[in-house]
């Protein structure tokens, strides 16, 4: 029998083992109009951390004893409705679950045959490419010659990041936890890469951006986004796309104290969610696409299996252990 994985829990600090319980899904006939999707992946995503709290956000928290919240890919193993039959894949809000069923809505069907990998849906040309691409072009808007810096840059969305960057002309720097990931994202064209693990962000942010930073894709929060704001060239632009380092805390996230260097340097600090975007996935792609098949465009994925092993994956994530876009494979 498929099974789902329900929140029952709501963390404190780092997500546990006991904060989900795995329940075996009732079979239902499919009514007309409906499909049968076996889910093949879901995409683990660190907002997920603050979907599981009760803070108010861009979606309402998961309800305790609720299937957890997540994007993921399919196919359609049963199919009622018209227009969606067997073998097609899908992508949307599946939740964390082997099977569900629906009438369709909301779900986006895609040609897997035409990706590298049907994870790629999930990924470069999936939610995490689209934040990767509009939060760069549509709130940091780069130009050539400018520098862009970019957090968890060795991770999902920071690591298209850097190379949709590159190829807006920008001089990158990365900012990554550790020498594996800092020689990957070297390796991605970043033209220098900050180990803030092993490093002083501040003084090795000043030696690779001496004329100050243009545009900062901020994952992270905290220290690092602080280190940034001293080094702000005039009309600088901050995306805030996520504060990674804060959503494991137990008390108020830690603010930037350096913000009134957005004063003196007329600078933007702009928050964004993709869902605003998502209408646009097209557009995004067919600019991708391009740098894709030009070999400038690479995505990596880290797959850990079995549905069981989601919060171990979300904590994985978390803790930086990740090696690219992280997924569960069902
Ligand atoms: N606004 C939106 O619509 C939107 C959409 C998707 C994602 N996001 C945000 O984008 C960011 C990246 O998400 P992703 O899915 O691509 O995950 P990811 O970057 O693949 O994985 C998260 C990475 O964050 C880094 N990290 C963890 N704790 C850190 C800390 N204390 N300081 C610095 N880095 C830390 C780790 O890399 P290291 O090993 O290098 O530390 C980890 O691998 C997240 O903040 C997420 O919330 C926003």
């Amino acid at each position: 029998m498929p099974h789902a994985l329900h929140l029952i829990a709501r963390p404190l600090g780092e997500p546990k083992d006991s904060d989900f319980e795995l329940r075996e899904l009732a079979q239902t006939d499919l009514a007309e109009g409906e499909i049968r999707v076996a889910v093949r992946y879901v995409s683990v995503d660190p907002a997920m951390r603050i979907w599981m709290t009760e803070q108010k956000s861009y979606w309402p928290p998961v309800g305790l004893g609720e299937v957890m919240r997540a994007g993921g890919i399919g196919e359609i193993v049963e199919s009622k409705h018209p227009k969606l039959p067997v073998g097609t894949w899908v992508g949307g809000m599946t939740g964390v679950t082997e099977e569900f069923v629906t009438n369709g809505k909301g779900l986006r069907p895609f040609d897997a045959r035409a990706l590298p990998d049907p994870t790629w849906a999930l990924h470069v040309f999936g939610a995490t490419g689209f934040t990767a691409y509009f939060g760069l072009h549509e709130i940091g808007h780069p130009k050539p010659g400018e520098t862009l810096v970019v957090s968890a840059a060795a991770g999902a969305v920071g690591s298209t990041v850097v190379q949709l960057g590159k190829a807006a002309g920008c001089r990158v720097i990365g900012i990554a936890g550790g020498a594996e990931k800092c020689a990957y994202v070297k390796d991605l064209g970043a033209d220098a890469v900050i180990d803030y693990k092993n490093e002083k962000v501040g003084k090795a942010l000043s030696e690779a951006c001496p004329d100050g930073i243009d545009v900062y894709f901020d994952n992270v929060g905290g220290e690092i986004l602080d280190a940034v704001l001293k080094r702000l060239r005039l009309r600088a632009r901050i995306v805030l796309c996520g504060g990674i380092s804060q959503y494991n805390a137990t008390g108020l996230p830690q603010g930037p104290a350096n913000y009134l260097s957005l004063i003196s340097a007329r600078a933007r600090m702009e928050g964004f969610v993709v869902i605003d975007y998502l209408h646009r996935g097209e557009e995004a792609i067919a600019a991708m696409a391009p740098l894709v098949a030009q070999g400038k465009l690479k995505g990596k994925v880290d797959v850990i299996d079995g549905l069981s092993q989601f919060p171990e994956a979300l904590r994985r994530l978390l803790a930086g252990k990740n090696f690219g876009k992280q997924v569960v494979q069902m």
